[in-house]
């Protein structure tokens, strides 16, 4: 599924004629319709030169949580890391913001532009422990798409 969903993924970033944070959307929406322990997508991306993030695009329920310091919660975490987080049960984690009570996992991947740590692709899932190395590589790979036309 992670597999086929790349050329898909590929298909959305190249299509010029669409607005980036469309295509990002698309994105966002593509992997929560796709992949069933997905629940919520999204993109936080650094705050012009704040040490906090700002959400970009998502699919999913709504969330209070559009800007996160440095250092805060998984996101801001990785903000501060430049390391993948991959959090198999929320509830074991001190320094987590929760968005929704029927989330159980999370996944949150950097994204480099120019080796520079400039945001992330956060998801949330309602399953226990759904995340392995395989969403790593994919996430990874989605944000270095991504890179390209940011
Ligand atoms: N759980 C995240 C906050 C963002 S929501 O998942 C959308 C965190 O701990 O940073």
């Amino acid at each position: 599924m992670l597999t086929e969903l790349r050329s898909n993924i590929e298909s959305i970033v190249n299509d010029n004629k669409v607005g980036v944070d469309q295509r990002l959307q698309q994105i966002c929406d593509l992997l929560r319709d796709k992949i069933p322990y997905y629940d919520w997508v999204g993109f936080y991306f650094r705050n012009g030169n704040k040490e906090e993030l700002k959400l970009g695009p998502y699919a999913g329920e709504p969330t209070d949580h559009t800007i996160i310091p440095f250092g805060k919660g998984i996101c801001g975490q990785v903000a501060l890391s430049n390391e993948n987080f991959v959090v198999p049960d929320v509830r074991a984690q001190d320094n987590y913001i929760a968005c929704s009570i029927n989330v159980k996992a999370e996944i949150v991947v950097p994204l480099f532009l120019n080796g520079e740590n400039i945001g992330q692709i956060d998801i949330d899932s309602n399953t226990p422990d759904p995340f392995n190395k395989d969403d790593e590589e994919f996430l990874e790979f989605v944000n270095e798409q991504v890179a390209k036309i940011l």
